[in-house]
């Protein structure tokens, strides 16, 4: 019998594992100009700590945790997301100590087991960043303005959702008022908010449910029940976004599903995904590291779906370029070892060389080329490399230009030689 991957948890080949490369290069880029270093955190840990952190009424806890028990009879849990492994370990290992505040950035795997559809998987990835230390509206701004440059760089539309979720002082105030508001309409709410409303009232401005939605369209905004520091908080985070011409739209329903959050919340939604469109996902989350047993240090940070950023690459036709630089394509057996010599010099000082030959004709060769997306094809023939001389094809415009090959010249005027003669 065939053995199939398991339900929610998929390959990645060799042509969509590419794309992710990039988009992960991209991102550490990005990080390492904010001044973010990389954790790496176990994929397992005590279900406890997910309890704690991300709350006992959410869904993920509730019924989407892959829990096992141990040997040894402790309870452990493969991570359904990383701020909770990030604190734990910031905890453990006195990170607070060492700097005033410490900015911290994750790739991995997460695990829920959520019904499994386009977008939406049980094994799924996510490229976070979490800032511990600082909890100024200039630390929201700032991460907010990286992911708002980070999805530019990737030609990338999507908008950017914030909210204010208010904090200990203020939410209470709001979560009686939704509350009474829901109690009011319980006949159009769904069974899953007459719940929520008990346990988790925030949760039914979330709901997908038509009648739902439709029940809570003038339901109290938190906004109007933020308190001072709260408000100013979050009016100097839209006026440093407005001032670097940052777009966002202020979405007052903006809830999150983990209960850790306060104060700044926001996703990041993408267009032509369907239902599963946020792409990005974070917010403040100050007293978490308290309740998790550690010292009193604020928090905010963020996790992108990369499956989801992925397949927005793939929606929008944004290809990320993992084409060579120069594909070059030897004919006869002494242009083939000029072009192996050439092939090195260009990739050790970083260029993406594709070498083709083993005796196939241009044909082949150009069929490959191709293939590989590559815009330019230097094509060393035999006689002509003798003379000093090759061709290099532009791709796109399947033209030929002839260029004097001086297989001496560094690196990088090589490169530039064989673009500005296809041009
Ligand atoms: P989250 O909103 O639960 O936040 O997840 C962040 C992102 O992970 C989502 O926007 C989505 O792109 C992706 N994602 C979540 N579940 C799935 C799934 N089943 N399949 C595919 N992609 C998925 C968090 O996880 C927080 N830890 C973010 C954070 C960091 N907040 C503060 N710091």
């Amino acid at each position: 019998m065939k053995i199939s991957a398991v339900r929610g948890f998929r390959d990645i080949l060799p042509e969509e594992s590419a794309l992710w490369r990039v988009l992960e290069s991209q991102a550490r880029t990005s990080f390492a100009t904010y001044g973010f270093a990389e954790i790496i955190v176990p994929v397992v840990e005590k279900t406890e700590l997910f309890a704690r952190a991300i709350g006992e009424t959410t869904d993920i806890v509730e019924k989407e945790m892959y829990t096992f028990t141990d040997r040894d009879e402790s309870s452990l849990t493969l991570r359904p997301e990383g701020t909770a492994s990030v604190i734990r370990a910031y905890i453990e290992h006195n990170l607070n100590h060492k700097e005033p505040v410490s900015k911290l950035f994750y790739i991995g795997p997460m695990f829920r087991r959520e019904r499994p559809q386009k977008g939406r998987y049980r094994q799924f990835h996510q490229i976070g960043a979490e800032i511990l230390g600082r909890d100024d509206a200039l630390i929201d701004a700032e991460l907010l303005l990286m992911l708002n440059d980070l999805f530019k760089s990737l030609q990338l539309e999507v908008s950017i959702d914030v909210n204010s979720l208010g904090d200990a002082v203020c939410r209470p105030r709001f979560r009686e008022r939704l509350k009474a508001f829901g109690e009011s309409k319980l006949a159009q709410l769904c069974e899953n908010c007459h719940s929520r409303l008990h346990r988790n009232p925030l949760r039914i401005l979330d709901c997908k449910e038509p009648g739902c939605r439709q029940a809570t369209v003038d339901a109290p905004v938190i906004r109007d029940f933020l308190c001072d520091p709260c408000r100013e908080h979050f009016t100097k985070v839209e006026t440093y976004l407005r001032q670097e011409n940052v777009a966002f739209t202020v979405n007052p329903r903006l809830v999150r599903g983990l209960d850790y959050y306060c104060r700044t919340s926001f996703e990041i939604l993408a267009h032509g995904l369907g239902s599963q469109n946020a792409v990005c996902g974070g917010g403040r989350y100050d007293g978490l590291v308290e309740q998790l047993g550690g010292p009193a240090v604020p928090g905010i940070g963020f996790a992108i779906g990369v499956e989801r950023l992925v397949m927005l690459l793939q929606a929008q036709e944004r290809h990320l370029s993992t084409a060579p630089d120069v594909f070059i394509a030897p004919l006869g057996e002494v242009a083939e070892g000029r072009a192996f010599s050439l092939a090195r010099r260009l990739r050790q000082e970083g260029y993406r060389v594709e070498l083709e030959g083993g005796g196939r004709g241009l044909k082949a060769q150009m069929r490959r080329a191709d293939k590989l997306n590559a815009r330019h094809v230097l094509i060393l023939g035999e006689n002509e490399l003798t003379a000093g001389k090759g061709t290099v094809r532009d791709m796109q415009t399947k033209t030929d230009r002839p260029l004097a090959v001086d297989l001496t010249l560094p690196a990088q005027a090589m490169i530039d030689v064989i673009r500005e003669t296809s041009h």
